[in-house]
């Protein structure tokens, strides 16, 4: 029953729409009709400038984070693992806007922040690195899950989180196939469209 309340709470959490609120909000502009069409924190930089991207990054790691956080007081390292896939996937497929949401990029660094905030900052600086050899936040973001979850594996020798971990970065790369489709055709959205 504890368990059920965490998940459901999670996945409301993961539920709130932060890149459409911030746009309409100060903007005025749906996301999703706009950039990549995504209502990630890339594409609100995209859309609404530097400093919206950040924020709705920020608030969108939050929103996963703080659940996962909690809930490894309470659970299991597993169990608080699958809080973050409930919140993963409220962010993927929000309840508060018809179940179309964002490719789970954020969600992702909320747990791993939340199981090992070390191990957050790794991903990050991975993910940067890449961004800024690929010039394209997709791959980086794809290859840094993929990367951190060996990380992680090496540091804990925890099956059960491998498996979780392995399959929500599968899972992203699911949620990335109109970005490999443009990645194939040459015409994805570059960092610096210059280079
Ligand atoms: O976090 C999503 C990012 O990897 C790609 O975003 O807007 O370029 O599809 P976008």
């Amino acid at each position: 029953m504890k368990n059920l309340l965490f998940f459901i709470t999670a996945y409301l959490c993961g539920s709130f729409p932060t890149g459409v609120v911030i746009g309409k909000t100060f903007y005025n502009i749906d996301i999703r009709e706009h950039g990549s069409k995504n209502m990630g924190g890339t594409n609100a930089g995209r859309v609404l400038g530097k400093k919206a991207g950040f924020v709705v990054s920020f608030i969108d790691v939050i929103k996963v984070f703080l659940p996962v956080l909690i809930a490894k007081q309470y659970l299991s390292m597993e169990a608080a693992a699958f809080v973050g896939i409930c919140a993963l996937l409220g962010h993927c497929y929000p309840i508060f806007a018809k179940f179309k949401g964002g490719k789970g990029v954020s969600s992702f660094f909320g747990i791993i922040f939340a199981l090992d905030f070390l191990l957050g900052i790794v991903l990050l600086v991975i993910w940067k690195i890449l961004k800024h050899a690929t010039n394209y936040v997709s791959v980086a973001s794809m290859l840094s899950c993929f990367i951190i979850t060996l990380i992680f594996f090496y540091k804990y020798k925890n099956v059960k989180l491998l498996i979780v971990l392995l399959a929500l970065s599968l899972f992203i790369v699911y949620l990335h196939r109109s970005n490999i489709k443009r990645l194939l055709n040459g015409n994805e959205n570059k960092v610096n469209p210059n280079r």
